[in-house]
């Protein structure tokens, strides 16, 4: 049982896996990733969060929150794009684990993906009903509060949030091409406005503000950053798109760490001028602190701007993440982990569908019923074990595979894959004691699944017990033995 559980997968039976039904459409660069990820990046966190975390926890020292779950990032980004360059297969950590890890940890891997994904979409979904709603009040329109908040909130349900996952699902089982094109766009705008904030704002900055810096200390600042954290999430979501890339070896490095850096030189700039402009205390009356910052010196035109680019920035998060959501999904069901209806490619869209379909309607339901505290903490503490496993897989890959060609090299191996394990762990044990539980009681569940079913049904299990030809169970074939087809899995070298 031990050893099944950590049976592997060999990085070539992946990559063949990828060309079953012609794969993919390949039609991302450089560029087209570095915009999946500002997309995905910049949104609820910068949009929202900052507030939260500058008022309750990192006060005026919200920057240094901020280059402290930076670093944690840039370590993380740079054991992903390793594994980015070297398996570019849309499962990303998921399917970095099971190369080095083996199965069992894959599985950990992925729930925590699903955690990681399906709650940030509810979590910015409940952010974009309420930036919409902001929106609909200024023009003096106003929702019945029971359509537009969660019960938790005083409500019965958010509409607007489940209205916005059902759309973006829709776009995005229209094909890649076209959710990168509106993508672009919309990154565009939130770029600007983000801008706009910064220029605007500079001159407003107030020294007196940043006095005292550090109102509730160090550990404050870390637990400002275990939450704004959250800001940071979406550069991994890059790799997902690895099977839509036309030059995964060069482009998926390029992408993740590029959109990291441009994020995170944005939002030091943005965090400094924010807690700059306003008292931080200040920041507790508000939901929307970057706009609220911009009127509080006047600029109310530039406030209603950055609202509607919040709006902006959150549906192209939105975008991203459910994109990332259905590939791994799409990929753990090929591995059979989950159930191979999940797996099936559109024979028209060329898009995951039936995955898109699934994860759009367990995050309607989260966003529309739960709160958003509860949801963002969640979010945080699925990609940070996600984080640590894909950091820990590096060094073990390295010694298992010591010459397997790596197009891009994660510098400094241990040290960086052991600075983004402390950093991470270190995240995780600044959350709330409640998030640990709830994050246990996820993995217990998650345990259970893989249990039940996945350790049945997936293909490696499924080929040792004769139930698949070697080769159709390499390939991830459907096809039982008997009347398998003969599938020759390409060396990707
Ligand atoms: N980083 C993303 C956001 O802040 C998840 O909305």
């Amino acid at each position: 049982m031990t050893k099944n559980i950590f049976r592997t997968k060999s990085i070539n039976e992946f990559i063949s896996e990828t060309k079953q039904d012609g794969g993919m459409n390949k039609v991302l660069g450089t560029f087209g990733l570095t915009m999946l990820g500002i997309g995905c990046i910049v949104g609820t966190g910068i949009f929202v969060l900052t507030g939260v975390a500058a008022a309750n926890y990192s006060g005026p020292a919200l920057i240094i929150s901020f280059i402290i779950a930076a670093l944690a990032c840039g370590c993380a980004a740079l054991c992903y794009s390793e594994f980015a360059a070297m398996v570019p297969v849309a499962g990303s950590a998921y399917t970095y684990g099971y190369v080095a890890l083996g199965e069992f940890w894959a599985w950990i891997i992925g729930w925590d993906l699903i955690l990681e994904y399906a709650f940030a979409i509810s979590a910015v979904a409940i952010g974009w009903s309420g930036y919409f709603n902001n929106i609909l009040m200024n023009l003096g329109i106003t929702l019945p509060k029971a359509l537009t908040m969660a019960p938790y909130n005083g409500g019965l349900i958010d509409l607007p949030a489940i209205i916005i996952i059902a759309i973006v699902t829709l776009i995005n089982i229209r094909g890649v091409q076209q959710s990168s094109f509106v993508n672009n766009i919309i990154v565009i705008i939130k770029l600007a406005v983000v801008a706009l904030f910064i220029v605007l704002g500079a001159s407003h900055v107030n020294a007196a503000n940043w006095e005292p810096f550090m109102p509730y200390g160090w550990s404050g600042v870390f637990s400002g950053a275990s939450i704004i954290f959250f800001a940071y999430i979406g550069f991994d979501a890059v790799s997902t798109a690895a099977e839509e890339v036309k030059n995964p070896q060069k482009d998926l490095p390029r992408g993740i760490i590029l959109s990291l850096i441009i994020c995170t030189v944005l939002y030091i700039a943005v965090s400094g001028i924010l807690t700059g402009m306003v008292p931080y205390l200040d920041f507790k009356t508000t939901a929307a602190p970057v706009a609220f910052a911009l009127q509080n010196v006047g600029y109310h035109w530039g406030a209603a701007a950055i609202s509607v680019g919040a709006i902006c920035g959150l549906t192209s998060v939105l975008l991203v993440m459910s994109f990332g959501q259905s590939r791994i999904l799409f990929v753990m069901s090929r591995d059979g982990l989950l159930p191979k209806f999940f797996g099936h490619v559109h024979p028209k869209y060329k898009t995951p569908a039936r995955s898109s379909l699934l994860i759009c309607v367990i995050t309607a339901i989260t966003a529309g019923f739960l709160p958003i505290n509860i949801v963002a903490e969640l979010t945080n503490i699925g990609t940070l074990c996600a984080f640590i496993i894909v950091a820990a897989a590096v060094v073990v890959l390295r010694k298992k595979a010591p010459d397997r060609p790596r197009a891009f090299k994660c510098p400094w191996v241990p040290v960086i894959p052991a600075l983004a394990i402390i950093f991470c762990a270190i995240l995780i044990f600044m959350l709330p004691g409640v998030t640990q539980i709830r994050f246990v009681i996820w993995l217990i569940l998650g345990l259970g699944i893989y249990f039940g079913y996945g350790y049945k049904h997936s293909i490696i299990s499924r080929a040792k017990q004769g139930m698949l030809t070697p080769e159709a169970a390499a390939a991830g074939a459907e096809t039982e033995a008997g009347t398998a087809e003969t599938v020759h899995p390409t060396d990707a070298h």
